[in-house]
């Protein structure tokens, strides 16, 4: 048996794609390891959407670099591929500044990797894939393995055409793309015949979906997940992640008819100030925004928020900045995700005149944080004496204890509770800690496994 090291990096569409090039290579005799030192195959499946990704990927090769070596000199081998966005942004480049790459493979094309290995292999050199094929990549990709968790990823949709000014997701993965519904409902139902319970539909732009129904007619993403519910033993829906301009009626409404449906939704506003929504060219205003919030909490009360911040857009003043604030105080996340901008090579933003200082943006960054995060303390404390059910996922780190997820994407910790993993059961909220929740069981583990 060879064995792969996959690391990765970034957002939860790239864990989809790790998890899927795991399952391409089994069949070449590929088993897993989390040790890069031991794998014939190392895989860095890279992201590229903030910072020095691709410098950071540069030295992390340089490490690759040392322990590929050391194979070699042992008598070994080590193939090293780069996948992902860093992939598709820096092409051949790769291949020129580090020697001991063997592959290059963006993410509209990982599909091709087994046809790149076996090039490889017959001796012709370096193997570079970056187009956006025509063909379709999930048409050719193999089923899930066995090994599903009951909470599993399904990417629905790929790919972006909003061009918001700092982004590099429309370059890196190209315009959008939904897949048949057939195709979604067939992989859903093979997940939940393999131990998955609750399902997040992924896409950079999921509520942008469009996908082609089996009655010849476009499909939304709320009718998608009608009919996704209708699965006998999925029990959670969940999905991520949205643009408020596509929000239909539809999908709102969903969250109020589908008990399925979990009251969650990340919706990325990104700032609070219109005229930087404009020069973000995000297409809607603040005001937009906030009336959405407020339909959603209609259709679903208990609903969950969470969004993407971004501090220190250029020429943002302090009057903008403290538009954000407002927003955030007037919406009240339970949790949310702040970044500082950096500027990526090649998007409209990068080239804009008035940066702000390094300083000023670690000073915004700071008050936004703490703001998101006494929201979140509140939202997760005013939690603690309620019962909640509860999708135990994966053991914990004490012996017996398991570590699940309430309706709202809380991280619950419960002593006694290894045996349910799978399985939705009521928890009695105790403390909320830092990030996460501790709970009890309410009924004794003996009886909650004969119902
Ligand atoms: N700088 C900082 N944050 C960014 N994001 C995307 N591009 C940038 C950038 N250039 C953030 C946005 C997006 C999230 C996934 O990453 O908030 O929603
Ligand atoms: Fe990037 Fe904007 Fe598309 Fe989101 S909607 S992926 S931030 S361009």
């Amino acid at each position: 048996m060879k064995k792969l090291f996959i690391k990765t990096y970034g957002c939860q569409m790239n864990v989809y794609d790790s998890a899927r090039m795991a399952d391409l290579l089994a069949p070449l005799g590929y088993g897993p390891t989390d040790v890069p030192e031991d794998a014939d195959m190392v895989i860095l499946n890279t992201c590229h959407i903030r910072e020095k990704a691709a410098e950071k990927i540069y030295s992390e090769l340089g490490r690759l670099k040392k322990v590929k070596d050391a194979r070699q000199r042992g008598g070994g081998s080590m193939m090293i591929a780069v996948a992902g966005c860093v992939a598709q942004a820096e092409g051949a480049e790769i291949l020129a500044r580090q020697s001991a790459v063997d592959l290059v493979v963006g993410p509209q094309s990982y599909h091709r990797l087994p046809e790149m290995i076996a090039r490889l292999a017959r001796g012709a050199g370096h193997a570079l894939e970056t187009d956006f094929p025509a063909e379709a990549k999930f048409d050719a990709l193999p089923e899930n393995s066995a090994g599903v968790g009951p909470a599993a990823f399904l990417t629905v949709q790929e790919g972006c055409d909003k061009f918001c000014s700092f982004c590099v997701v429309p370059y890196t993965r190209g315009s959008e793309f939904s897949r048949p519904v057939a195709h979604v409902v067939a992989e859903a139902e093979d997940l939940v015949a393999k131990g998955a319970r609750e399902i997040t539909l992924l896409g950079q732009n999921v509520n942008a979906y469009r996908g082609p129904g089996p009655d010849g007619e476009v499909w939304s993403l709320a009718r998608l997940i009608g009919a996704l519910a209708q699965i006998a033993g999925l029990q959670r829906l969940r999905y991520m992640t949205s643009h408020p301009r596509d929000m239909s009626d539809d999908l709102i409404a969903a969250h109020r008819d589908i008990g399925l449906l979990m009251p969650y939704l990340h919706l990325p506003v990104q700032s609070g100030s219109d005229s930087i929504l404009q020069a973000m060219n995000r297409q809607h205003a603040a005001g937009d925004y906030l009336r959405l919030v407020e339909r959603f909490r209609s259709a679903r009360p208990d609903i969950a928020l969470s969004s993407d911040f971004i501090v220190g857009f250029p020429g943002e003043t302090d009057k903008d900045f403290e538009a954000t604030m407002s927003l955030v105080r007037d919406v009240g996340y339970a949790q949310a995700f702040s970044f500082k901008y950096s500027a990526r090579p090649g998007t409209p933003a990068a080239a804009a005149s008035k940066q702000i200082p390094e300083d000023v943006k670690d000073a915004r960054l700071q008050a936004l944080q703490a703001l998101l995060s006494a929201q979140q303390d509140a939202f997760n404390a005013a939690c603690a004496g309620r019962i909640l059910p509860v999708l135990f996922e994966k053991p914990g780190r004490r012996e017996g204890q398991a570590v699940g997820r309430t309706p709202y994407l809380q991280p619950v910790h419960v002593d006694g509770a290894a045996s349910l993993i799978g399985r939705i059961v009521d928890v009695r909220i105790e403390a909320a800690l830092a990030n996460s929740l501790k709970g009890a069981l309410t009924l004794p583990v003996e009886k909650v496994l004969v119902h």
